[in-house]
């Protein structure tokens, strides 16, 4: 190694975006080229880095306490990058269960930004939504997920096609699925461009490609039409028990509108949250639209207003005081409390910072974890839709560490 040899490498936006007890996801946008070693107290991971975009999980680390990370590149010359950072102090009672949240997949979309100019060049056979799906599915799985639940805006356009690609992508990924749709599934499709493709199903679809084409006719899918292996039941709500938590999917679309709902599906959520807690059981709401916080819509797009949302909140909370409400839509990471309920929104894994939301439950609370979509091509889209608005979209959707990656004690 000679000093200096390697002073063309660089280093950008080095982030330790995600902790959980023992684990922890650092990314960084460029970093080399050459080889870099991360060091965290005695344990030590080398990776050879090209200069561009990479990711790198570190495990093993004691739970609840401060670590610095130590990152040197072999021949920079520069003193090592330190960063800081806390594991999570795990909920009491052992873990029982890890399930998995992804939305706003928007699959077929190929283009990003206000004025959809942000595309891939050269245009890849698969666009990044279908990639980035794909992906997030791989990795949510190796990291434990027995189930995955998928809040909405499935499709980009609701289309025929779209819905194939879906069905390929969860029949490949061979894991239990739940789906809530987004108000981009609940709008009528382009029926000129889906009529070939729903004769070519009937020709060529496998199983669940037929399956789904029989259920909906075509027409955009509702949660009613019971897209689950769980359990069908025909209502805008339903529900499944996993070990130590009761997982409510509730439909918050209104037929082609960006507004969402909860007036119309609360008295469902609140009687299936009682029961739960009837038993002692904490309960997980998942939808696709988030609570205002203004009557007045000040960000893009608007999701429920805040007196419906309060009402929904507070009678939830007196159903059950160990609740948890999750929305996708704005394509952000956020954490607040509404009326004493913990909610959190939850990015897309198709645009930056590109994630998905696993959860941890426990006999004595639920672990939220959101980890970027980590391969190669897919960090370098997400890092280049930062640019969004200017570049306001890299400051708005990350949200901190501590909104996307906490534990709750019930
Ligand atoms: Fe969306
Ligand atoms: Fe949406």
């Amino acid at each position: 190694m000679t000093h200096g040899a390697n002073a063309s490498a660089v280093a950008t936006k080095l982030w330790i975006f995600a902790v959980e007890d023992q684990r922890a996801q650092i990314t960084w946008r460029r970093l080399g080229p050459g080889r870099a070693r991360f060091s965290i107290g005695p344990a030590t991971w080398e990776v050879t880095c090209n200069g561009g975009p990479g990711a790198l999980e570190v495990d093993g680390l004691e739970p609840g306490r401060r670590h610095e990370l130590v990152v040197e590149i072999d021949g920079w010359g520069r003193p090592p990058l330190r960063r800081w950072f806390r594991t999570l102090d795990p909920p009491p009672g052992p873990e029982l269960f890890r399930f998995a949240t992804i939305s706003d997949l928007h699959l077929g979309a190929t283009r990003f930004g206000y004025f959809h100019t942000m595309r891939e060049r050269p245009e890849p056979p698969e666009p990044h939504s279908i990639r980035a799906t794909r992906q997030a599915l791989t990795e949510l799985r190796a990291w434990g997920a027995e189930l995955v639940v998928i809040k909405g805006d499935i499709t980009n356009d609701g289309r025929a096609e779209e819905w194939e690609f879906f069905a390929n992508l969860v029949a490949a990924s061979q894991l239990p699925y739940e789906v809530v749709p987004g108000n981009h599934d609940n709008r009528s499709p382009d029926r000129t461009r889906s009529a070939a493709q729903r004769l070519r199903w009937a020709l060529t679809g496998g199983p669940i490609v037929q399956w789904l084409t029989d259920r909906t006719e075509g027409r955009p899918l509702r949660a009613q039409d019971g897209l689950s292996l769980v359990g069908i039941e025909p209502s805008p709500v339903r529900h499944l028990d996993i070990p130590g938590l009761r997982i409510v999917l509730a439909d918050t679309t209104r037929e082609g509108r960006h507004l969402g709902t909860l007036d119309s599906i609360r008295d469902e959520v609140c009687t299936r949250a009682a029961k739960a807690a009837g038993a002692g059981t904490p309960v997980f709401v998942a939808g696709h639209h988030y609570p205002m916080p203004l009557p007045i819509p000040h960000f893009w797009p608007p999701g429920v207003p805040p007196r419906q949302a309060q009402r929904f909140f507070a009678a939830l909370h007196d159903a059950n005081p160990a609740a948890f409400y999750t929305a996708g839509h704005t394509h952000r990471n956020r954490r607040y409390e509404r009326c004493g309920v913990v909610v959190t929104e939850v990015g897309s894994p198709k645009d930056y910072p590109g994630v998905w939301a696993g959860y941890v439950v426990y006999e004595g609370g639920l672990r939220q974890v959101v980890r970027r979509v980590a391969t190669t091509d897919i960090l370098a889209w997400t890092d280049y839709t930062r640019l969004a608005a200017l570049g306001a979209w890299g400051l708005w959707s990350p949200g901190t560490r501590q909104q996307r990656c906490f534990d709750v004690r019930w």
